[in-house]
C-alpha cells in the first residue's frame, strides 16, 4: 500500500522493520517530542523504535503510516481510534523530522492521510488538540479544514510547563467512504 501525496517524492506507506535507524534519527529530537503527547518517548532509543514498529502494524482500529521521502521514513501520521461512546472519533496526529520542516511536507502528508481516512469511513470525527505554543500545527489543521473548537485551558503538562491546548476537529461526511475496502492497508 502506497499513498502518493501532492509532492512527487513524498509518499505514505506502512512502517516496516527496515525503518528503525531512520526512525531513531528523526524521532530523537526534543523539538519533536515537545509538541506531542508523552506516548512519544524522549530520548528516543533503538528499543523505542523497535517497539513502535511492532505497535504500528498491530491489528487494531488505529491507523499508523510512515511519511516517506524517496522511500525513506522521515516522520509519521496516525489516527488513534476512540472507544465506547467515542468509537467514531479518532485522534489525528503527525510529526516530521526537523531536517524536513518548512517545505510543505507535513501539509501534503496530512492532506493525503485525511483523504485516506475519509475514504475508509471508519470515523465521523477527527480530533487534534494542539499545544498553545505550536502555531505551525494550527496552520496545517486550518488548511486541512479542521475547525478550531475551543481552548482547553491548562490542559497540558509538558516540558515543565502547564499550558493551554487548542482543540481542532474535522467532521467526516459519510458519503466520502465508498472505497473503504480498496483502501485498507496491507499489514506486513
Ligand atoms: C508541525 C510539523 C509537522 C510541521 O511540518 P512542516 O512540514 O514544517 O509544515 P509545512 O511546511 O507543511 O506547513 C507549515 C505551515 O505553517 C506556517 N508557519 C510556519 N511558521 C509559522 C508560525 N510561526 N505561525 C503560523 N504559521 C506558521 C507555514 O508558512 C506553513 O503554512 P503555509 O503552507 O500556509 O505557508 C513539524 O514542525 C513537526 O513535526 N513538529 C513537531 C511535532 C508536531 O508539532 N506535531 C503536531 C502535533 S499537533
Amino acid at each position: 500500500m502506497l499513498i502518493q501525496t501532492s509532492l512527487s517524492l513524498c509518499t505514505l506507506r506502512p512502517w516496516h522493520s527496515g525503518d528503525q535507524e531512520d526512525l531513531v534519527n528523526h524521532a530523537n529530537n526534543r523539538k519533536v517530542w515537545r509538541n506531542l503527547t508523552d506516548r512519544f518517548p524522549h530520548p528516543y532509543t533503538n528499543a523505542d523504535a523497535q517497539n513502535w514498529l511492532c505497535i504500528a502494524n498491530e491489528a487494531s482500529r488505529n491507523h499508523h503510516l510512515a511519511i516517506a521521502y524517496v522511500g525513506k521514513a522521515i516522520g509519521g501520521v496516525g489516527a488513534i481510534a476512540g472507544e465506547g461512546i467515542a468509537q467514531q472519533t479518532a485522534q489525528f496526529g503527525y510529526w516530521l523530522g526537523e531536517a524536513y520542516w518548512g517545505k510543505g511536507i507535513a501539509s501534503a502528508a496530512t492532506s493525503s492521510f485525511l483523504a485516506y481516512l475519509e475514504a475508509l469511513g471508519e470515523f465521523s470525527r477527527l480530533e487534534a488538540p494542539v499545544f498553545a505554543w505550536n502555531p505551525v500545527s494550527m496552520r496545517i489543521l486550518e488548511k486541512l479544514g479542521f475547525k478550531r473548537e475551543g481552548v482547553l485551558r491548562k490542559s497540558v503538562s509538558k516540558d515543565g510547563e502547564l499550558i493551554d491546548s487548542v482543540m481542532y476537529a474535522y467532521i467526516i461526511s459519510p458519503s466520502l467512504s465508498k472505497t473503504a475496502s480498496e483502501l485498507k492497508p496491507e499489514k506486513f
